[in-house]
């Protein structure tokens, strides 16, 4: 091999050496969680906030009072097929073997119990804007749930969203967990809409648009995004798009599912406002006032 030559392989390989480094997994560390005593009627709530059923839950079946998580829906995008996994407590196919850190590292990190990334069809990019809190709780309340023996299945994804390490590179670009709006801190009307809409609610994840690596642009949030299923568009939920929406009605709809002019929710909105029905009314005016609230700048 000329001294050329061989210069070029070991930058090469070098690089390589590199992106493999940069793509690594980043877990908590094990002594990361906190103390905590568990508050299951919060990880209830967390659960509706956070839509579980509404992916989980199995397919066709009513997710409202579904108490089985087998999994097995089927998400079609441009990346191809996602299934979505068991998460019922069941020990073999699901994650009833789990520890409080693996569940942490899945939810907030993108991060399975093996170092596999878990790709964004998982939204885990809003939900890693949770508490920790909130995510034991949540943890807590999973596993009071029945256990499904239903084995999870593989996705079905073009060339070459199936190099699973490659996630490590998109996460180190795109998995922020810092608030994507700012708001008046002091007004925690306004704190708690933000963090259920940011967070667990991960309203961001069909109404903003995404760039052309398919992560959500943060600089046009809420403002309307094509459906990554296929069907049409999802509408604009700034102040602006909601012009015509009082924060009564906003609330309003998120609970009965009836809009100011009559109309009723439908497409995938549909299951997010069954789980928006059950949150408290505080809650769902927290949202609006989030929703509607104007940054100055
Ligand atoms: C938009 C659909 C969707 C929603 C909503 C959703 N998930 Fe998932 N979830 C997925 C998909 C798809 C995967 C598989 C990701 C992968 O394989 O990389 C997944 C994976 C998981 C995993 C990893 C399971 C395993 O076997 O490795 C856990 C845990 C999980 N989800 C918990 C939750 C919880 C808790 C909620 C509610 C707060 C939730 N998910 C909401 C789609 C969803
Ligand atoms: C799975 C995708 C998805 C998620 C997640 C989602 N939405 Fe929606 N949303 C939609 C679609 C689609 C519509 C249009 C519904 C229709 O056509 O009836 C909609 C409509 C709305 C509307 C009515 C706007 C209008 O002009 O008609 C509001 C308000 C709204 N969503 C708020 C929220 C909030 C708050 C969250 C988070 C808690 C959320 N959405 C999460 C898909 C979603």
């Amino acid at each position: 091999m000329s001294a050329g030559l061989r210069t070029i392989v070991w930058a090469l390989l070098l690089g390589l050496a590199m992106l493999w480094w940069l793509s690594r997994p980043l877990p908590l560390a094990p002594d990361s969680l906190p103390g905590h005593v568990v508050d299951l009627a919060n990880g209830e709530r967390i659960f509706h906030a956070g839509g579980c059923a509404s992916c989980h839950s199995e397919p066709g079946k009513d997710q409202a009072g579904d108490d089985r998580l087998p999994g097995g829906l089927e998400l079609t995008t441009p990346y191809g097929v996602f299934r979505v996994p068991n998460i019922s407590p069941d020990l073999r196919s699901g994650i009833g073997n789990w520890s409080d850190l693996d569940f942490v590292n899945a939810m907030m990190r993108g991060v399975a119990p093996d170092g596999r990334h878990y790709y964004p069809s998982f939204p885990y990019t809003s939900y890693a804007r949770m508490s920790m809190a909130d995510v034991l709780d949540l943890r807590a309340f999973l596993a009071t749930l029945e256990p499904v023996s239903t084995p999870s299945r593989n996705h079905e994804l073009k060339f070459p969203y199936g190099f699973r390490r490659a996630l490590g590179l998109w996460k180190r670009l795109f998995l922020v967990d810092t608030p994507a709006r700012p708001v008046d801190e002091s007004d925690m009307l306004l704190v708690r809409g933000r963090y259920l809409v940011e967070g667990p609610g991960h309203c961001g994840e069909c109404h903003t648009p995404r760039n052309g690596l398919g992560a959500l642009r943060l600089d046009a949030w809420l403002s309307g995004a094509r459906s990554l299923e296929g069907e049409g568009k999802v509408p604009d939920i700034t102040p602006t798009g909601l012009a015509d929406w009082p924060e009564g009605d906003i609330a309003y709809y998120l609970e009965s599912g009836i809009d100011p002019e009559f109309d009723v929710v439908g497409g995938s909105m549909v299951k997010v406002q069954e789980n928006m029905a059950r949150l408290s009314a505080e809650d769902r005016e927290a949202i609006a006032a989030y929703l509607k609230y104007q940054v100055s700048d």
